[in-house]
């Protein structure tokens, strides 16, 4: 494919994740340039763009789609909204990297994939953990055999809630925690065991200490049971005071490993009179506290976006795809499922008219 420059990227959002996209590419600028930005809280785009040298703002992100220079959107918008965007992105004809989790249900997720393939543009899912440089190094290890056979994968993801409030309210989310980061869990283990068949699913969850703020289960734990043996075991919370964790395990027949992504690269550090940032989500910066450097880098971010836009220049194939997305979103409905009934739930499990994963908890199909 001819060498046409930097990929030009335009950002559906302006809040926490569009930020983070847009100081991605900042990090790592050789392969794609931010074009334009489009969010209805015109106040944040703006900001965005003159701090960043953005040089156009929406605030109808389909009045972006209109801009022909754009060749790759990114969506930073939340959850109920995946699905339209990126049908409208690729009835424009622009490469789509859809946020996690890719969206509300799986006739969403087929029919992004079907629009896409359609429209001959890519659907990249940002599941930044396959491009985490701590935890890529330990999928490296395992991939020459450090390990032996692979038996068990942990992942863990935990802090004390989300900063938006749309994520607790479980119409526009689709779900608690196990959805919203349940879901970086379910794709690691299966990123990380070569993408087996997933035999069988087992939750519990509850809502241990945020009642009052959400419908959604604040604290989950989630089983997969692989094909050949291999297990996932997904711990997710938003009920965990100080600040957030993030951490795997990884056991096999001759090697086990521990990766903690926060701790390992942070700085002990005790402050009586505070800061100004630690890290993601710390609730203070007075006393004993862990401030982070380079911390999207040591999450994986701009690695991630310099690989979608490698992808787009065709110099790469895709590592994060819209099936992969689609595989987390079955496994969503199988664990609300097997937590609303208390029971394994065996793969394949695809209900059709399922509104939201979060119903199969309340409603568990008998
Ligand atoms: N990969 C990760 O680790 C990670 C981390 C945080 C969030 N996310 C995902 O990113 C997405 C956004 O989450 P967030 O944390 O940025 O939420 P946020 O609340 O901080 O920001 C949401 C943004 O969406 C915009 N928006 C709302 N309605 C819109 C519309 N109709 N058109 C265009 N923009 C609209 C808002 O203006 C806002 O800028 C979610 O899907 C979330 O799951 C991923």
């Amino acid at each position: 494919m001819a060498d046409k420059g930097k990929v030009k990227v335009g950002i559906i959002g302006s809040q926490f994740e569009a930020t983070i996209h847009v100081e991605s590419f900042h990090i790592l600028p050789h392969e794609a340039e931010v074009v334009a930005i489009a969010s209805p809280t015109p106040g944040h785009a703006a900001g965005l763009a003159k701090q960043y040298g953005i040089p156009n703002v929406y605030t109808d992100y389909r009045e972006m789609l209109k801009q022909p220079d754009i060749e790759m959107v990114t969506i930073a918008a939340p959850n109920r909204l995946h699905c339209q965007m990126t049908v409208d992105i690729a009835n424009a004809g622009k490469h789509v990297v859809c946020e996690k989790p890719l969206c509300m249900t799986l006739e969403e997720a087929d029919l992004m994939i079907e629009t896409c393939k359609k429209q001959g543009v890519l659907l990249m899912y940002a599941e930044e953990l396959f491009f985490t440089p701590k935890y890529v190094k330990v999928k490296e290890m395992a991939d020459q055999g450090a390990f032996g056979k692979l038996y068990l994968v942990k992942q863990s993801e935990k802090h004390f809630g989300p900063h938006g409030g749309w994520f607790w309210d479980v119409s526009q989310s689709g779900g608690g925690v196990f959805m919203d980061m349940g879901c970086h869990g379910i794709a690691f283990a299966y990123w990380f065991f070569d993408r087996p068949k997933l035999k069988k699913v087992t939750t519990h969850m509850d809502t241990h200490v945020h009642k009052e703020l959400t419908k959604g289960e604040d604290n989950s734990i989630c089983i997969m049971e692989f094909e050949g043996g291999a297990v996932g075991l997904i711990e997710s919370s938003w009920a965990k005071p100080g600040g957030m964790d993030d951490r795997i395990e990884v056991y096999g027949s001759e090697g086990v490993a521990y990766a903690n992504l926060l701790m390992g690269n942070a700085i002990p550090t005790f402050s009586e009179n505070g800061y100004g940032y630690a890290v993601e989500k710390a609730p203070t910066t007075k006393g004993w506290s862990y401030p982070v450097f380079d911390e999207l880098y040591n999450y994986g971010f701009p690695q991630e976006m310099l690989h979608f836009a490698r992808c787009v220049r065709g110099k790469e194939t895709c590592l994060a795809t819209g099936e992969d997305g689609r595989f987390v979103q079955e496994v969503l409905y199988a664990g609300y499922q097997s937590a609303g009934l208390g029971q394994t739930v065996e793969l394949p499990f695809r209900p059709q008219g399922v509104a939201r994963p979060i119903d199969l908890w309340y409603n568990p199909i008998k």
